[in-house]
């Protein structure tokens, strides 16, 4: 794990950060506080709604009883995407940074969801999961090292053919946004997944109005 650096030039640091989606999970409700603040409450809802039947074809809609999907929702948010998937069938843990987003997936789990306080680049569970997802969460990470270390500690926990899904646009350079929103290029996914022995099977955009990230799929083969 990066030791967290203070705040760069037109970036928020670590801690400033996690301060801020803290406070945005406080002053926002479930869809608004994790979905696109430009998006009315309607759109959101198709907006999450969409991305759940993409991300869905990618991971499998469906679970079977005896033996559910183990999957980790790698920055949760409020849970919006964890309830859905465990509402399929599949077995999911949610991690987040944010307390206050946490204790709300907590009073609002739906069944064998469970939900810890974690950065994504400190998580240690003692299993390994059949498909880890980051929806919309990496490109908030403005560290380097952090983004870095965490799409590393993802990876390892993604089980010999399971898979790793990361959320981002589909860019040929990294590229600033603001203060709290860089997007990687595709070959600096590339370049840290692959040599963790996973093979990448392609980006899924969410065609969703003009957004333009979506899924880079890698599915793990050593
Ligand atoms: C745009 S929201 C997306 C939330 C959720 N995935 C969704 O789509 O509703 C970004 C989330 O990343 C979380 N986050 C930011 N930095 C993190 C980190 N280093 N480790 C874990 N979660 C982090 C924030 O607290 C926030 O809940």
């Amino acid at each position: 794990m990066s030791t967290p650096e203070p705040s760069q030039h037109g970036r928020l640091g670590v801690d400033e950060a996690i301060a801020f989606w803290d406070e945005r999970h406080l002053q926002h409700g479930d869809l608004l506080s994790g979905g696109d603040l430009t998006y009315d409450h309607c759109t959101n809802e198709a907006f999450y709604a969409m991305r759940l039947g993409r991300l869905l074809d990618i991971i499998g809609a469906s679970a079977s009883a005896v033996a559910p999907l183990r999957l980790l929702d790698a920055g949760c948010g409020k849970g919006w995407f964890a309830r859905a998937l465990t509402r399929c069938g599949h077995q999911v843990d949610g991690i987040d940074t944010s307390e206050t987003a946490i204790e709300e997936c907590r009073r609002s789990a739906v069944g064998s969801d469970r939900y810890m306080v974690s950065r994504l680049d400190a998580w240690a569970p003692t299993c390994f999961y059949d498909a880890v997802v980051a929806v919309d969460v990496l490109f908030h990470l403005m560290d380097d090292g952090v983004w870095r270390d965490s799409v590393v500690n993802l990876a390892a926990l993604v089980r010999l053919q399971g898979l790793l899904v990361l959320v981002d646009h589909d860019a040929e350079a990294d590229h600033l946004w603001g203060e709290y929103q860089v997007t990687r290029s595709r070959q600096g996914y590339l370049d840290v997944v692959q040599p963790l022995g996973f093979r990448y099977l392609g980006f899924h955009p969410y065609r969703f109005r003009d957004n333009a990230a979506g899924f880079h799929v890698f599915r793990r083969i050593a």
